[in-house]
């Protein structure tokens, strides 16, 4: 198996990317050859300022590896340091069609949001493409709403095979199986764009006032509680065992349960879940050359099997 996966370096990362996305990361950096990278020219297409950006990769590294990636283990790079992924990808332009990148989603969702597109992230889909076959990837463990990214880098894929003879691994999304959706403190998808997300490192008071603004409803203590319909429950069941969820469901079903009891139980599972990596990081946050470094090694790694993929298409389609 070889994985592939790229991280968004546009902001502090919250619980809802945990579960969704890294948690798997870290669980197949040692099932397989581990390919993991900061996507710092994608961000390019929403982060249009410099030093934010910059602040944001250094966060993005920081954070991964105070939550345990394993640079021996794994490839930890930056985007950008791996200039092959962007000659490849114009070689990858040129086999796609507008119709396949106008039926992506998350184009047309930011379109709709009133972004006003550039090229850029019109093109976003192709750029991953040229990540994710530039390393010849079998396994993509991405987030639901990447899924269709990865759909349509195969049908690139596929199309450049079809025209020049076999050139890229076809690969394949991996999504967690049972991973549900992630409400956020006000109840809906936990997103950064909501303003609703609980951050991983968070610690202490503010852990706690964040915890304890979830919205729930006014339900009088002794009424009995629909666990489903209850944002803290939908939360504490992803950080407790699955014999503790159904002693939840339980309290809340009974009636006489106190929204603050259970919120003061995902307050303590957060803290045991993150408190280690928070120390981690508070001690990483001091030694800046080393995480440079991981990523610079992480590159020189990356590097020669780019280079050889990009060989093996340039000659595919007749310019070397
Ligand atoms: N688009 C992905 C996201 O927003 C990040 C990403 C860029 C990626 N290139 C990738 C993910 C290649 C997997 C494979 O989450």
């Amino acid at each position: 198996m070889r994985i592939l996966s790229g991280i968004q370096p546009s902001g502090k990362l919250h619980v809802g990317n945990y579960l969704g996305a890294m948690r798997q990361h870290l669980e197949l950096q040692n099932k397989g050859e581990a390919f993991y990278f900061i996507a710092d020219l994608h961000a390019l297409t929403t982060v249009k300022a410099p030093d934010t950006l910059r602040k944001n990769v250094r966060d993005v590294a920081l954070d991964y590896l105070a939550l345990g990636l394993d640079p021996d283990a794994c490839t930890f790079y930056r985007q950008s340091d791996v200039i092959e992924v962007t000659a490849l990808s114009w070689l990858l332009t040129t086999v796609t069609s507008m119709g396949l990148l106008e039926r992506c989603h998350s184009y047309k969702d930011k379109i709709a949001k009133g972004l006003s597109p550039d090229h850029g992230l019109f093109a976003y889909p192709v750029l991953m493409a040229a990540d994710i076959l530039i390393v010849d990837s079998t396994t993509v463990p991405v987030g639901k709403d990447q899924k269709q990214h990865v759909e349509v880098t195969r049908d690139i894929a596929q199309r450049f095979n079809s025209l020049y003879g076999k050139t890229f691994v076809i690969p394949e999304a991996r999504i967690l199986p049972n991973a549900g959706i992630v409400p956020g403190i006000d109840g809906q998808k936990m997103s950064k764009s909501y303003g609703n997300t609980i951050g991983i490192f968070l610690e202490g008071k503010e852990l706690k006032n964040r915890v304890f603004s979830i919205v729930t409803d006014s339900a009088p203590v002794e009424a009995p509680k629909d666990p489903g319909g209850n944002n803290v429950f939908n939360l504490l069941k992803f950080f407790c065992t699955p014999g503790e969820a159904s002693e939840w469901r339980e309290r809340f079903l009974a009636g006489g349960l106190k929204y603050s009891d259970a919120k003061k139980r995902l307050y303590e599972l957060l803290s045991e879940t993150f408190g280690e990596a928070a120390a981690r990081r508070r001690e990483l946050v001091k030694h800046p050359d080393y995480v440079e470094d991981v990523l610079k090694k992480g590159a020189m790694r990356v590097k020669p099997v780019a280079q050889a993929t990009l060989d093996r298409a340039r000659r595919a389609c007749g310019i070397a």
